[in-house]
This record gives structure tokens, sequence and C-alpha cells, in this order.
């Protein structure tokens, strides 16, 4: 048997500086299914994930915890594996950079560029964003804001280490001229060159002193080894480097690297460079995805949009979640993330084309056969030919589109294939051909069709869904037949066999109501933040202004004009009338008065007010926020709140006697 072809996947290693969110999940979960889609199409598959624990940033978060560097680290990642595996995914290494096989194996690359003459002792005057961990003159730093956050950079001044960039800038333009698919998408390859490349590369400082959370520069005490050095080692190191060198041979050069748009420089540039000074060949593709935000730019309590992963997969199971993540947003592009978005995806494509499919294929099959699958009769209806063709072209498709890591056009391929069941269904009428007699082997070969049909399709997304699969196959009987559940399978159209017996258990997908689900999010979001703001948490206080948060944040804080604060029709409102939302314990429905009009406002302040305290204050409402229905109820403006050190959410009143509809400028 020949060799099975190799595939290296990674993500990149998430500081555990703080929970990791949505975005985090976003490109671990398509790194699982890519992984996933390659083991099932016969790769031999080493897909590494970690974490990047050392460095100033995580420094700070752990004093401000109040913890030792280690101890803080090992808390989240702890808390990191615990969600990779509530998402199933299936990595085979974990790699964390506070390991010692990571640790001796940088210090071997740093000792072997040094004696080289690639590394060099300087001093380093400059600027640093610790969020980013990046270095920046001071014309890349203008007006003191660091270019890629917009965070305050600080002033530097140490002794340090430098690593001659220069001396291989030639030689890393070369390559990526030569090879397209480097990096990708083709945009972030040409803002590279001609915003990094072209300019000039200055030396990198590759050392620090000022802080001693890292690995230790071997030869020179009290200096650590910048961090994005330790970190992009890792995905050499995990593979053995400098020890061990039997996963390295086999597995790199990576096959896929992939990483969101605001590393691209660093995965692009310094981690090219630093592989050719240590004589290796460079990874085939840098994947540098975009960036997934919310509505408007902003998480919005009031909105209920919930980003913790973690609550989404208890809400509706993993497999839900990562479909969504994967279908909705074309890959490489950013895309918005909502809750409605989700749970109106779960609806139409899980429960209603998908769930409907098999609930309708074994129902019939339990009501015109005991559930026993039929045999077969000749093709009899163009219907069937095109059912076979199309199921049998999918893997394809699938395979040319996950070569370009079009995860949602492979799904989409893939429902194409969904669709054309559900409509073979309605062709043929199944529930008229068990009235005549006659149509017997009819009624037989359409219902066989669509288990094979469901056969193919419960196989092609099992890189998507993992757990879906078992469940499908469960009620169709196969469920201990890996014959009929490989990649092989397949290519042969009509493997189901008859005489096995179909079982209607539960419903794969049941249907959700949007509307209880988006109030029930929000009440979560409230609890979440409670949580979060508990003071047993001390260490993520430093939440709002520690890069763990995440770019979801930072996405808040962007400035904006007068004229965007103008747009904000936000007034004085008197409120006249408060009861609870009959059915929650959070939902609070108030009517507002706004000196001309009044409104009917539904906010989630039952816990945190009784009617009777609310009843009668004048407050700060947004009155231009579209309408939104919670719980069915319409919601015509939101009131603004701030939430106080213990949890609890404390409402914008005014002073003094300002007229209800007042505005605010
Ligand atoms: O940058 N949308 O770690 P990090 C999509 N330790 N993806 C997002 C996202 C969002 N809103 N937010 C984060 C680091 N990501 C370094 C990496 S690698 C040698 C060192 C994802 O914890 C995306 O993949 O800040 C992004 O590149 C990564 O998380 C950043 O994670």
């Amino acid at each position: 048997m020949p060799a099975k072809k190799t595939f290296y996947i990674t993500t990149p290693i998430y500081y555990p500086s703080d929970k990791l969110h949505i975005g985090h999940s976003y490109t671990t979960i398509a790194a699982d299914a890519m992984a996933r889609f390659k083991r099932l199409t016969g790769h031999e598959v080493w897909f590494l994930t970690g974490t990047d624990e050392h460095g100033q940033k995580i420094q700070r978060s752990a004093e401000a915890a109040g913890k030792s560097p280690q101890l803080f680290v090992d808390e989240i990642v702890a808390w990191i594996k615990e969600l990779w595996s509530v998402l199933d995914i299936s990595y085979d290494d974990f790699i964390r950079t506070s390991e010692k096989r990571h640790r001796e194996a940088v210090q071997k690359i740093f000792n072997k560029l040094y004696e080289q003459g690639d590394i060099y002792r300087g001093r380093y005057e400059g600027w640093y964003c610790t969020p980013c961990e990046a270095f920046w003159t001071a014309r890349q730093a203008e007006e003191g804001n660091c270019p890629d956050c917009g965070r305050p950079v600080e002033l530097v001044a140490e002794e340090g280490y430098f690593f001659r960039m220069s001396k291989y800038a030639d030689r890393l333009l070369q390559h990526m001229e030569a090879n397209p698919d480097f990096i990708q998408p083709v945009s972030r390859k040409n803002e590279m060159i001609n915003n990094f490349l072209r300019p000039g590369l200055e030396d990198l400082c590759v050392s620090r002193t000022t802080f001693n959370w890292g690995i230790p520069v071997p030869f020179a005490p009290g200096h650590v080894i910048y961090v994005w050095l330790d970190a992009l080692s890792n995905y050499i190191t995990a593979l053995g480097y400098g020890r061990d060198e039997t996963l390295l041979k086999k597995f790199w050069p990576a096959d896929i690297q992939l990483i969101g748009k605001e590393i691209v420089r660093f995965h692009t540039i310094y981690w090219p460079i630093f592989l050719m000074a240590l004589g290796l060949p460079l990874p085939r593709q840098v994947f540098g995805h975009g960036w997934l935000i919310l509505k408007e730019g902003k998480m919005s309590k009031s909105r209920g949009n919930v980003v913790d992963p973690m609550v989404l997969v208890e809400r509706y199971g993993s497999d839900s979640v990562r479909y969504f993540l994967l279908r909705e947003i074309p890959f490489g592009a950013d895309g918005v993330f909502s809750n409605e978005a989700m749970l109106q995806r779960f609806n139409t494509d899980l429960a209603n084309d998908l769930g409907n499919l098999l609930s309708r294929t074994v129902t019939m099959l339990e009501r015109y056969f005991g559930g026993i699958i039929p045999s077969p009769g000749p093709e009899a209806h163009p219907s069937d030919r095109d059912l076979r063709e199309l199921a049998l072209e999918t893997p394809e498709r699938m395979v040319e589109l996950m070569d370009k890591l079009q995860f949602s056009g492979a799904l989409e391929a893939l429902w194409t294939l969904v669709k054309r069941s559900n409509k073979y269904i309605d062709e043929n009428t199944p529930w008229t051909l068990a009235k005549e007699e006659g149509k017997r082997q009819r009624l037989g070969t359409v219902l066989y069709n669509l288990c094979e049909s469901l056969r193919f399709i419960s196989v092609l997304i099992s890189p998507y869904m993992p757990r879906t699969p078992r469940r499908i196959w469960s009620q169709l009987g196969i469920g201990d037949m890996p014959e009929l559940q490989s990649w092989e399978s397949l290519s042969h159209w009509g493997l189901f066999r008859a005489g096995l017996r179909a079982c209607r258990t539960e419903d794969l997908f049941p249907r959700l109501n949007i509307e209880e689900e988006l109030s029930s999010l929000l009440g979560e979001e409230e609890e979440q933040k409670k949580k979060e703001q508990a003071p047993a948490s001390a260490g993520r206080e430093q939440k709002n202004t520690a890069p763990g948060e995440g770019k979801l944040q930072e996405l808040q804080k962007e400035e904006i004009s007068l004229d965007d604060f103008a747009r904000l029709d936000i007034r004085v409102g008197e409120i006249i009338a408060v009861e609870l939302v009959p059915g929650t314990d959070k939902l609070l429905k108030m009517v507002v008065s706004l000196g001309t009009e009044q409104r009917q406002v539904v906010a989630g302040l039952a816990k945190h007010y009784t009617p009777a305290e609310l009843r009668g204050k004048k407050a700060l409402f947004l009155a231009n926020l579209k309408p939104a229905k919670l719980r069915g109820l319409l919601s015509e403006g939101m009131i603004l709140a701030a939430t106080d050190a213990s949890g609890k959410v404390v409402i914008t009143t005014v002073d003094g006697d300002v007229a209800a509809g007042s505005r605010i400028s």
C-alpha cells in the first residue's frame, strides 16, 4: 500500500491572558474541519494548536490577578483545553510555550542563529506595543499609537540582541513572487510586499530585559527571548526540532498555517526569515482569514449578542455552532456574528433542510415498510438519475473547494444535495405512491434512494459536524457499518443494504423559537457578565484593557466623529409604568414618556430593579434604535445603563428638573 500523503495544519497559539472568545474558536474550528476533511480523504494529518504563554502582556495580566505567571496561565490553559474539548477539536498536539520541550528547543534556535552571525548584540531604542508584543519605529508609531491595534505604545530603551532581517529580505521577496499560494488571500500578500518588504526591513530586536517572564537567552543573564521568536518557533518545536526530529522530517513544511489577518506580518515576514536562517523550508501556505465582528461593530447587551462559545455550545450543541461559523462567512473575509443570523441558520439549514430530510425519510420507512429498508427497483424517473449523479459528484466538488479553504462553499455544495433530496421527495410524492398497490416497488426505490443520499450527506458532513453522522447512522440502522461510512464508499451509489432496519428516535435539530432564544441569550449574557465581574476573578477585572479580551472589544472602541454621534437620538425618558414580562424572571416592560410620545421599552432589568424602584424615574434612552421584539413584545428604545463593581446594572438617571423628551447633545 502506498504511504499516505501527509498534511500538517496549525492554528496560532493563543495568548492565555484571558478566556478565549468566539473569534479564537473560529480559527480553531476551521483548522479542525480541515484536519478532519484531510483525514477523511485519506491523508496522514498532524494538527497542532497551543498557547503562547510568555511575554510582557501575560506577565502584567498575572500581576494584576495577583498570581505567578505560571499559575495564571495554567488556569486559563485548562479552560482553553476544556473549550476545545466541548467544540470537538481533534488536535494531535497542544503545545504550551512554557513547556520544557519548547524552551530548550528555542534556546537551541537562539544559540544557532547567534553562532552563525544572524543575531548580534546592540541597544534598542524605540516604541513597543505590549498588547501586540510588537516593536515599532517612531515613524511607524505615529502619534504614539500602535499602527496595528491603535493602542498607545511605550518608549523602550534597553540592551538587546538583534536579528539581521535585511539579509534575507530579497530571498523572501523572490519566494513570495515565485509561490503565489504562499500567502493567501492574495490581497494580504500585496500588503506585505508593498508596506513592509519593499520599503526595506529593519533589523529586529529579539530579546528583552525589562521583565523576566520568558525563555532566558542562554548566554546572557537578564535577557529573555522576544516573545514572537519564541512563539513562532512552536510550529517546529512541537515536531521535535533539536530533539527527536522524526515528526519534523515527516510533516515539515506545514501545508497550511491558519491565522487571523492581524498577525500576517509576523507569519509571512519574521517567520519565513527565521526558517531561512535555520535552513528549513517555508510553509506551503499561510492563510490570514478575516475577523468575526459584531453587528454594527460592537457587542451589545441589549441586542443579546453573546459571544462566549461555551454558552452557545451548552445551548445549541457544538455541531450547530461549528456549522454556523463555517457556513455563514466566506473564509478570508470579515464577517458579522449575530445571534439572530445564527438562530435563523439553525432553523433553515439544520432543522428544515437536514433535520426534516432525515425525519421524513425515516417516518415514511416506518409507515410504509415497518422500518425495513426496501430493495430498489430500476431507475424509472429522471429525478433518480439526477439525485444519483449529484451525490456522486459532490465529494469531488467539496475537495476542490476545501483545497481553496472555501469552507462555506463546500457546505453550500453539500446543501445542494440536501435540498435536492428534499425536492426528490416532493417530486416523487411517496404518500401518493403508497396509496396504489401497483406502485409499491417504485415507493421502495424512492425511499431506498433517500437512504443512500442521506448516507452520502452524513459522511460528507462529518468534518464540519462530527457528532451528527452517528445520529443519522443510528436512525438509518447503519451505525456499526464502517464500510458504509468511509470516503471510498462514496464512489458507489447503491451500497445501502435492503433489509436493514431504520428507526426514528429523535429530531436531529428541533426548530427553535428565535424570539425566545434571543431573550434567553440576553439573560445568559447578563449572568455571564456578573460572573466576569465578581470580585473573586480579580484577574479579569483587567479585561477591558487587557488584550486577552480580544479583538471583539477593540471593535467597540473605534473613534467616531461628531456626525456619527449626532445620529444617536438620546433622550431623557420618564418611566411611567413598569411590569415583569410574564414567564420571564429577567425582563421588565416599561412605558416611557419621551415628552410628546410614549414608547414601550423592554429591558433585562428585573434582577436589578423592582418595578416600584423604576416607576417615576427619569433616565437616558436611545430613542432611535431600530425596534426589536423580545419575547414577542415590541421594544422601541433602549435604556442606557452601566454595571457596577458588584455586577448590578445601574440605570443612567438624570439629576435636576429636566423635562421628559429633552435631547442629549
Ligand atoms: O495573536 N475574528 O494570539 P491571540 C476572527 N499569541 N479570529 C479571531 C478574532 C476575531 N474577532 N479574534 C481572535 C496571538 N482571532 C499570538 C499568536 S502565533 C505564533 C502567536 C483569532 O490570542 C485569529 O486567529 O491574540 C487571531 O490571529 C488569533 O485569534 C489571535 O489570538
